[in-house]
């Protein structure tokens, strides 16, 4: 019998970015579209922004929903074989093949987006997205947009159907990362505050946050501004209390 699989695979392998984007977005349910209608509603103008996706593999998954709106995108992914798609994907995109953990020490650039839809549990040497931070901040522009995978909790189904997730050395990880003695169950409120104060060691004021569910696994925003003067300013003053007001101040 012919197959109608190969001819439909060659019809979409073929169809041009712009059009590929509109059926793609007409067909599945997209998180990311939650995210930029929250953005848009917080004054960010995504026009202005300049992206970087972590973890691109052919950016079908999301970058797609908003690489055709900001003003620049860079991709990074690890995989050579995800060269051709994202280049069809996005011709105007920078796009880079190499281990996103060790560009992130080469990279002098600075982002005012950076997504990071990194892998759900452990890989190599990696587990979810902690061993990029704190060094990400580094390539976050004065004002900057993060948005990363976070999972708080997952339940019996969700285990049943990915049986390495919350694995030993998964849950290590996520202990050392979140602080916590229940890396299995995370509160939204705990999940922040670790973000935030890591923002903070660096020097960045984290203004407002929020989530947004995919599925077990939420998309993590944090709006950070760089404000060295303040930080200095309360260090030299050895006065913590304020650094901590910083902090609250900012906290929505
Ligand atoms: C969840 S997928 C990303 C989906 C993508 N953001 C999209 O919109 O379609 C994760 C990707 O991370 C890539 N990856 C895993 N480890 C990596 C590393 N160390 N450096 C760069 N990419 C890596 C995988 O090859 C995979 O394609």
């Amino acid at each position: 019998m012919l197959s109608v699989k190969e001819p439909i695979k060659n019809v979409w392998y073929k169809m041009p970015p712009h059009i590929k984007h509109r059926v793609y977005t007409f067909m599945k349910s997209r998180p990311m579209e939650g995210v930029i209608t929250k953005l848009q509603d917080n004054d960010i103008n995504l026009k202005e922004l300049n992206a970087l996706e972590v973890f691109g593999k052919n950016g079908e998954w999301h970058t797609i929903d908003y690489g055709y709106k900001v003003n620049s995108l860079e991709v990074w992914e690890m995989d050579s074989s995800c060269q051709g798609p994202l280049k069809r994907n996005f011709p105007f995109a920078t796009v880079k093949i190499v281990d996103s953990y060790k560009e992130i020490e080469r990279c002098r650039n600075k982002y005012s987006l950076i997504v990071i839809d990194n892998p759900m549990s452990t890989y190599g040497d990696y587990c979810e997205h902690f061993s990029l931070f704190p060094k990400m901040f580094n390539l976050c522009d004065e004002s900057s947009i993060v948005i990363a995978n976070v999972i708080p909790k997952i339940d019996d189904n969700i285990k049943t159907e990915y049986p390495y997730l919350f694995n030993d050395i998964q849950l290590d990880k996520r202990r050392e990362f979140y602080k916590t003695d229940s890396p299995d169950k995370l509160s939204f409120e705990e999940i922040d505050s670790v973000y935030r104060e890591m923002a903070l060691s660096q020097q960045f004021i984290s203004e407002w946050s929020f989530f947004q569910k995919r599925n077990f696994v939420y998309y993590y925003v944090l709006k950070l501004r760089k404000n060295i003067e303040d930080i200095k300013d309360s260090m030299r003053r050895n006065d913590f209390e304020s650094i901590d007001n910083i902090r609250l101040k900012t906290r929505i």
